[in-house]
């Protein structure tokens, strides 16, 4: 630990190596391998041959299929985990047994008790553990943060987001686990400071008979008495990929398949208008006002969000700082994942979802916020 501790921090580049050279993993590759900040020293998986052709016949990079042999090299301070969900807790634990920094793919854990181990692991080594939310590092949502925190929304009242297409029906995992831990992620990153989460309620449909659900909808009721929710299909004949975000001030649209004008902004609206206000005579139709102003829409940076991930995961090993992404955020992500499966299994019974009472900001320290209920009554 304290060799991968001292590298990092004095100006050289990280060492790195990624294990999983399946559908993700090359483009973690492609990262490390073009930022300076690193120097790719090792790929890893247990199938060799895929490793080789992911590195092409000119690469010094090592390539093997033992987990063993990259832990032990002293050059390695970070590893990054791109292998299925099942596999996260095994091998980021012994990443940082052997003292390295680790960058896991989503979900953090297959669950909330493996992500907990793995959050407790690193605070005990005190080594960085990130969780690669890749959405959170587009610009598009980096802009959208900037804009819910700083008020230009006004308070939050919904969160609404759609991720449907003709999905690959995975063997390992259904659709609520693989592409919900996006728009959870999301919504983590985009809230404002002091709200959170405090109930899911989750419908879920295998109508093709996989074994698993390939359609589900989720909804979370937040503390401030906003509500967000999702809609995700492995079904849908279209793919579409949107968020909507209403606030009292203005509302606005991340389209994601839409590079043109990713993000519109609407200084459209209701408003109430206060009792007093309006005349007796005219209170039942009056309350209401409709704002119709411009939509506009923000320039946005062309960056590939993967480079601000590693970005970021370099910032943090560099000055010790927790990611956007940390653990904790993975884990609340990985709280509210747990208590949708709960509630689907029980025809969609809002499940409460337990708060640290410390507020929400991604960087707060002292408490495992979002805790799932079955978790909360096991410790
Ligand atoms: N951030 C994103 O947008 C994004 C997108 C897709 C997938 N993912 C995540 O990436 C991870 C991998 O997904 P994928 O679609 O690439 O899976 P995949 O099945 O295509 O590839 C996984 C690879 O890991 C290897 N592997 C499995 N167990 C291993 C072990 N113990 N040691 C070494 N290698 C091992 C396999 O041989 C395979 O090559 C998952 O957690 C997934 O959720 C993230």
């Amino acid at each position: 630990m304290a060799g991968a501790q001292a590298a990092s921090r004095h100006g050289k580049p990280i060492g790195v190596a990624v294990v999983g050279a399946g559908y993700w993993g090359p483009n973690l590759v492609r990262n490390f391998a073009t930022s300076p900040e690193y120097l790719l020293t090792w790929l890893c998986d247990l199938d060799k041959s895929r490793a080789v052709r992911v590195l092409g016949p000119y690469s010094t990079v090592g390539v093997t299929d033992d987990l063993a042999t990259v832990l032990a090299d002293e050059r390695v301070h970070a590893v990054a985990v791109a292998t299925p969900a099942g596999t996260h807790l095994d091998i980021a634990l012994a990443a940082m047994r052997a003292g390295k920094h680790v960058l896991v793919e989503k979900p953090l854990a297959a669950t909330y008790a493996d992500g907990l181990r793995l959050v407790r692991e690193a605070e005990r080594a005190g080594l960085i553990l990130m969780c690669d939310h890749t959405f959170c590092y587009t610009p598009a949502v980096q802009k959208m943060r900037e804009m819910v925190h700083s008020g230009e929304l006004g308070d939050l009242h919904f969160f609404d987001s759609v991720r449907i297409n003709l999905g690959l029906v995975q063997a390992d995992t259904d659709v609520l686990w693989d592409l919900a831990p996006h728009d959870i992620s999301v919504l983590e990153a985009v809230l404002p400071p002091g709200v959170e989460a405090q109930s899911v309620a989750a419908h879920a449909a295998d109508p093709i008979g996989a074994g698993r659900p390939c359609v589900a909808f989720v909804t979370l009721q937040l503390t401030s008495g906003a509500i967000a929710h999702f809609h995700v299909n492995w079904l849908s004949p279209t793919k579409v990929r949107t968020t909507m975000i209403g606030g009292s001030k203005r509302a606005l649209l991340w389209d994601d398949l839409n590079p043109q004008q990713r993000v519109t902004v609407f200084d459209r609206g209701v408003d109430l208008i206060p009792a007093e206000e309006v005349g007796e005579k005219d209170r039942e139709t009056a309350l209401i006002s409709y704002r119709t102003g411009d939509l506009t829409s923000p320039a946005l940076a062309n960056r590939e969000a993967l480079a601000g991930v590693v970005q970021e995961f370099a910032d943090s090993i560099r000055t010790g700082r927790p990611p956007l992404t940390d653990g904790r955020s993975g884990l609340r992500v990985l709280a509210i994942l747990e208590a949708a499966s709960e509630s689907i299994a029980l025809d969609g019974i809002p499940m409460p979802l337990y708060g640290s009472g410390a507020g929400r900001d991604l960087h707060e320290q002292s408490h495992l916020a979002f805790q799932p209920r079955r978790a909360l009554a096991d410790r």
